[in-house]
C-alpha cells in the first residue's frame, strides 16, 4: 500500500526555488507527482498566485484529501472540483 505524506514536499517552499518562477508552468517539481497527467495544474497556479501576492504558499487541503482527489482522478480522469475550490 502507498503511504500518504503528512505534509506536502519542501520544493512548495519558496526558499526552496532555484528561482522565482515567473509563471505557475515553470514550477517543474509537479508537487513530488512529475507524471504529465495534469492534475496539478489548477493546485501549481493557486500557489504561484499567492506567492505573487507576497503570501507563504499553501494549500487547504490535507494530504491525504489531495493524494487520494489524485488517485481519483487518475482512475476516472474526472476532477473533483472540490478539491480545487477548496485549495
Ligand atoms: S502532472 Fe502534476 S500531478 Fe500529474
Amino acid at each position: 500500500m502507498q503511504s500518504v505524506p503528512t505534509t506536502l514536499p519542501d520544493t512548495l517552499s519558496p526558499a526552496n526555488w532555484p528561482e522565482i518562477p515567473p509563471v505557475a508552468s515553470l514550477i517543474s517539481e509537479c508537487l513530488g507527482a512529475g507524471t504529465g497527467c495534469q492534475w496539478c495544474v489548477p493546485f501549481l497556479k493557486h500557489l504561484h498566485a499567492q506567492h505573487k501576492r507576497g503570501e507563504e504558499p499553501d494549500l487547504k487541503v490535507s494530504p491525504e484529501r489531495y493524494q487520494n482527489a489524485r488517485l481519483k482522478f487518475h482512475a476516472t480522469e474526472e476532477r473533483d472540483p472540490s478539491v480545487v475550490d477548496d485549495a
